[in-house]
């Protein structure tokens, strides 16, 4: 055999080797949806439907709800878009083109975003691929999903939910994926959720489409949480583990965790699982109305680091043994792996891990993290045993150093500057956003993407794990009118090299009066 085909050979070898080892990791960790950069780590926020269904859904609800995300502490601990489900009322006007319907939304769609936008937090919306919403009250985007898609960029969404309701005749797949390409026209980027209930597979085909598809049904009628319809969609979604990845989720429904008819137990066991399946975090309860227990239990940062960790695998179960599963297969970034034991049972159950059961050497000596009750243990040589209440969870961190850093948990103080100056002298505006990470390390500095307008220049400067953006805006030769830019910058995590969910957010300018000079943007 000549020296190049020896070469070629092995090359093949060796990549062949290589995709049989990610294959054996059962996970696909590339990066599918659009090169957005968008949701690499499961959505985190709040949608009103769970507990409020579509009434009452207004500003003023909305509003109470931003607020109390923020002085409740789920802010800080990485819950970001948030916005109204069916509910948000738009009718189709003369000319087709959506409308904002000012006596629920007195505002309008377009400032509740950036009421939003201005909290730091991120603005999801809903909609419909059929003729009509679920309820039939509000238009579908079906034959007008090109001017639909325009009509969320300009309200500025940054997440929009598509339901599957009175979609006779389409199919699921064109569906999503020509509103896929109405999305990318509209030119915003926003986090497209796909909510087919699990028609039509998603889980085979969505990853190019969406970055999240809803695979089951709803896990409640609204205001009346539903454990057993919670613990089948569970069961449903966790077969599918393959599927989810940075930028691609399978999304087994909002949460219920802290509505009425849960116990602690079940509320701690419910957000684990969510945890441990990579699932999209969007709370489902009354922010306005949680107990201590419910806050201390959505904003565990320790379980929300194996949900948000940026290898975005979905743990499944490796074991069962009566009521009891042992969830694992979730390597994490550090190199430690997560590990959840959930006993449905009505019993305390009495249960041996050995570090075999997850796929690690049985010699190994390692450290386990306790999620809930934050505490370190070991070395443990061979497994461990524990005993876990009914309806409870153990959900653990095993590794071989007992350091249990967390991952990137990023907060903003505003996603929107907004300037205003006087046209008839040029002079230099500034405005800031203030980005911080709530992970164990500091992050590199944000890189600003270049193509931003003349007028706009951005510099980032780090205070420890803060970053501050600085916009410098150049009023010279602008006239009056509205400018806007859209700034992305894009990070890594420091500990495993993986890109971060790319921020965003929106600079608007005013110029009144006159100036000289022609209009850009
Ligand atoms: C469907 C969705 C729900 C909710 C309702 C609104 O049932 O699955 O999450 O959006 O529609 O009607």
């Amino acid at each position: 055999m000549r020296k190049s085909s020896i070469f070629i050979l092995s090359v093949l070898i060796a990549f062949l080797i290589f995709a049989q080892q990610s294959r054996a990791h059962g996970q696909t960790n590339e990066i599918h949806a659009a090169d957005n950069g968008l949701a690499l780590t499961p959505p985190m926020g709040w949608y009103p439907w769970n507990e409020f269904g579509q009434e009452p859904q207004n500003e003023k609800l909305i509003k109470e709800i931003v607020d109390a995300l923020v002085s409740s502490g789920l802010k800080e601990a990485g819950y970001t878009y948030i916005g109204p489900d069916e509910g948000i009322c738009f009718s189709r006007g003369a000319s087709g083109k959506l409308a904002s319907n000012l006596a629920r939304y007195p505002s309008g769609l377009r400032r509740l975003g950036d009421y939003i936008h201005a909290k730091g937090l991120k603005y999801a919306l809903y909609t419909d691929a059929g003729t009509h919403t679920c309820s039939k009250a509000m238009p579908g985007t079906k034959d007008h999903e090109y001017e639909d898609m325009a009509a969320f960029a300009e309200w500025r969404a940054d997440y929009l939910k598509v339901d599957w309701c009175n979609t006779q005749g389409l199919n699921v797949a064109e569906s999503y994926t020509k509103l896929r390409d109405a999305l990318r026209a509209a030119g915003r980027p926003i986090v497209y959720s796909l909510c087919s209930w699990g028609e039509g597979e998603p889980w085979k085909w969505a990853a190019g489409v969406g970055n999240l598809w809803r695979t089951t049904g709803d896990i409640c009628a609204p205001g009346r949480a539903d454990w057993n319809n919670a613990m089948k969609i569970a069961a449903a979604n966790e077969k599918l583990y393959e599927a989810a990845g940075p930028g691609h989720w399978n999304d087994p429904d909002m949460m219920i965790a802290g509505m009425a008819g849960l116990s602690e137990a079940q509320n701690r066991s419910f957000f684990s699982l969510w945890c441990m399946m990579a699932a999209p975090l969007m709370a489902g309860n009354d922010l306005r109305k949680m107990t201590a227990s419910t806050i201390q239990i959505l904003t565990n940062l320790e379980a929300i680091g194996i949900n948000q960790d940026p290898l975005g695998i979905q743990g499944h179960i490796v074991r069962r043994g009566g009521k009891v599963e042992i969830w694992a297969g979730k390597r994490l970034f550090d190199g430690s792996q997560a590990l959840l034991v959930f006993n449905q049972g009505p019993a305390p159950a009495q249960v041996q891990v050995a570090w075999s059961d997850i796929g690690l050497a049985e010699s190994a000596a390692l450290y386990v993290r306790d999620l809930w009750k934050h505490q370190t243990s070991g070395p443990h040589g061979g497994g461990i045993s524990l005993t876990v209440a009914p309806n409870d969870v153990a959900l653990l961190r095993v590794a071989t150093s007992n350091a249990f850093p967390l991952p990137p948990i990023i907060v903003a103080d505003s996603y929107l500057v907004s300037l205003r100056a006087a046209g008839s002298t040029a002079q230099n505006l500034t405005g800031t956003i203030t980005v911080k990470t709530n992970g164990s390390h500091e992050l590199p500095l944000w890189k600003v993407r270049p193509g931003l307008p003349s007028w706009l220049s951005v510099a980032v400067t780090r205070n420890g794990k803060a970053q501050t953006l600085t916009n410098t805006v150049s009023t010279a030769g602008l006239k009056k009118g509205l400018y806007h830019a859209l700034v992305r910058a894009d990070n890594i995590d420091p500990v495993s090299g993986r890109p971060m969910s790319a921020l965003y957010y929106d600079v608007d300018l005013e110029i009144m009066g006159n100036a000289r000079g022609r209009a850009r943007n």
